[in-house]
């Protein structure tokens, strides 16, 4: 049930307030929706055994039916209830970093409506590490689906003011608890083949899982956007161009800026170039600080309404490399 008035609720990140969070799990448990805070980004939870509040998920995102929704869990034993199989390996993993930003995707167990996989035998589960998200799936005593909270096709929400100008009036609550850590999605790893293979890179790099399954590899799709892809993902509304190199990246500001254009720019080095048509915004330069600061960065930069986007293309290796996914989506090469 989606209402035309969207509650904001705040609540501490660190010490959750009971009565918040039981007017949240209120909400959830009658079919409703609920922005909540992850480390990664908000999600958009509802219920997930209730096929019916699963499918106002897709509709508030306008997300197609095709792609599916990642479960969220509190327990190893609300995991365990949601497939129908939980090789050694997940136990390892989950030991390993759980809670976190690693989704495992399994074979589902019969509970677990089609809906919410899309009608694949297979469902992603993940337990977040925030108190928040954690506290309210205990207070619910229910798994709860959810993607990321914003509109389909825009970058994720990283804070509770993102997820407003997504959902405002599409959803029944907004709940509060401050910016997200990580600042991108979770790993997505599917066990369904063998070796494991990573679907989408993000908080846990290959490494650390490697730590794991030294035979942990990047599925086919990791480190391209394949050719089927329709729509752009994370996307702000100004085309995004990828440049090498700062040198290259201040010439075609110069360039567009001298033909008249509104330009912003995502850069891990500041510049000297100063143009009253010229929006330049500096991520840190590590990749965990990069990718705590994307997302943020992006609708910034969308909020002036550039005619262009330019994007310093980040380096390649390690941790990131879940930011260059990111950033590919995010640019026009992931089409429109
Ligand atoms: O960090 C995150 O993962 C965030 C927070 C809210 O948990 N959630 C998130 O959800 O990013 P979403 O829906 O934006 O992305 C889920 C990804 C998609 O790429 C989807 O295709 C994949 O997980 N996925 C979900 N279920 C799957 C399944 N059964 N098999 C393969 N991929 C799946
Ligand atoms: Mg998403």
């Amino acid at each position: 049930m989606t209402s035309a008035r969207t509650l904001d609720l705040t609540v501490s990140p660190e010490d959750p307030d009971p009565t918040v969070l039981a007017t949240a799990a209120e909400v959830l448990r009658r079919g409703g929706l609920v922005a909540l805070p992850t480390e990664t980004v908000y999600g958009l939870g509802a219920n997930a055994l209730d096929p019916a509040a699963v499918a106002t998920i897709f509709q508030a995102k306008g997300r197609p039916a095709d792609n599916p929704l990642i479960v969220h869990v509190d327990s190893l034993e609300m995991a365990r209830a949601l497939v129908s199989e939980w090789p050694p390996l997940a136990q390892q993993l989950a030991e390993a970093f759980w809670p976190g930003p690693l989704t495992m995707v399994l074979p589902k167990s019969s509970r677990v409506p089609d809906l919410v996989t899309a009608g694949l035998p297979a469902v992603a589960l993940r337990m977040p590490a925030h108190p928040v998200a954690l506290a309210l799936i205990r207070e619910t005593g229910l798994p709860l689906a959810a993607p990321s909270a914003n509109r389909s096709t825009r970058p994720s929400p990283t804070e509770a003011a993102h997820v407003r100008e997504d959902m405002a009036g599409r959803i029944d609550v907004i709940l509060d608890g401050g910016p997200s850590r990580v600042g991108i999605e979770s790993t997505v790893l599917s066990l369904l083949t063998d070796p494991p293979l990573v679907l989408r890179p993000g908080g846990v790099d290959l490494d650390q899982l490697r730590r794991i399954d030294p035979r942990i590899g990047y599925g086919a799709d990791v480190g391209k956007v394949s050719p089927g892809t329709r729509y752009r993902h994370y996307a702000p509304k100004a085309p995004v161009m990828r440049i090498e190199g700062l040198d290259a990246l201040e010439r075609e500001a110069r360039r567009l800026l001298d033909s008249g254009a509104r330009v912003g720019v995502l850069s891990r080095e500041p510049t000297a170039l100063t143009h009253a048509r010229l929006d330049w915004q500096t991520v840190p330069g590590d990749p965990d600080g990069y990718a705590a600061e994307f997302y943020r960065a992006l609708r910034r930069l969308d909020a002036r309404n550039p005619d262009r986007i330019l994007l310093l293309d980040p380096p390649r290796g390690g941790r990131w490399e879940a930011v260059r996914d990111r950033v590919r989506r995010a640019s026009s090469e992931g089409g429109l």
